[in-house]
């Protein structure tokens, strides 16, 4: 359903890999809403090609390649995006993750720190390149909006996660420094959307993940908030119904990070399961 929240605004989406992706979803959910979009991935994932369907379903929204961790390619990228939308920015989606650690099964005890470094870059920094890249040519307008996706990991220890965890901690950190600072500067906030797990590529490359996603299920009262109520949440923050949330972050987890124990879960454990 249409409610026309995102009416005449402009955004970029990062991330949107494949039709399971979080980014995927929110980029159909803002044409939805009357967005204009502009679509990003880095160049080795447009190989794969189905971003192009999706931008075909967004009213042929430009494809504009870009490695999140080069500044020179994100230079290009909101360059192109204000040629195209002639004028600026209204809102960005940072759907960016990804941890050789974890992809090769390195425990977090024995990092390989290359690869460790290579986590932050991407899953982490990429939203400082990035909003240090938007404030420099001052591409976003007044009372835009900007999220990036996190994890609980960031707050609490979930042991395949791996340096993921780390990622999403400074992630959050990077959301707050530049929360203040580019509001103060231009009024533009910026939050994070801690989700659920979910069925993706990043989410299934943790170890354990279809074991841990069924816990998460019955560790939260609403159940695991699915892609598309996740994207959702990410119009509503877009939209100028919540002009002054910024610098938060915003579990967006059907009632998991507030949940001790469920009954569901304690059930397992009790004398007559042996
Ligand atoms: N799936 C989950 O369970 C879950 C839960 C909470 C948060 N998240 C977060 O949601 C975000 C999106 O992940 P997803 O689950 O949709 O998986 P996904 O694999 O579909 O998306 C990850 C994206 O990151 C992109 N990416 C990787 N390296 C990049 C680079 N150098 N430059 C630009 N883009 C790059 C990939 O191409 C891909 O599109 C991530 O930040 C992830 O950590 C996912």
């Amino acid at each position: 359903m249409s409610n026309n929240l995102l009416k005449g605004k402009k955004g970029i989406v990062f991330g949107a890999l494949n039709d399971q992706s979080i980014a995927w979803f929110v980029a159909e959910q803002a044409y939805a809403q009357g967005a204009e979009i502009v679509l990003t991935n880095a160049p080795v994932a447009m190989r794969m090609g189905a971003i192009n369907e999706l931008a075909a379903k967004c009213g042929n929204a430009p494809v504009i390649p870009a490695d999140a961790t080069s500044l020179e390619d994100l230079e290009k990228l909101f360059t192109g995006a204000m040629e195209h939308f002639g004028g600026k920015i209204d809102f960005v989606l940072h759907s960016i993750g990804m941890s050789p650690n974890v992809r090769k099964g390195k425990h977090y005890t024995d990092v390989n720190y290359q690869w460790y470094q290579q986590t932050m870059d991407v899953s982490a920094i990429s939203l400082h390149k990035t909003l240090a890249t938007a404030m420099k040519l001052n591409a976003l307008n007044e009372w835009s909006s900007v999220v990036a996706l996190t994890y609980i990991a960031a707050q609490r220890i979930f042991p395949d996660y791996g340096d993921m965890a780390d990622a999403k901690s400074l992630l959050e950190s990077i959301t707050r420094g530049f929360g203040f600072h580019y509001g103060t500067a231009n009024k533009v906030r910026v939050n994070t959307v801690s989700q659920s797990p979910t069925v993706t590529t990043a989410g299934s490359g943790v170890k354990g993940f279809d074991e841990f996603i069924s816990y998460a299920e019955e560790m939260s009262p609403l159940g695991n908030a699915g892609a598309i109520d996740c994207a959702n949440y990410c119009i509503a923050l877009f939209s100028d119904l919540c002009k002054y949330v910024t610098m938060q972050n915003l579990f967006h987890d059907g009632g998991f990070s507030n949940t001790g124990v469920s009954h569901s879960v304690m059930s397992r454990f009790s004398p007559d399961q042996e």
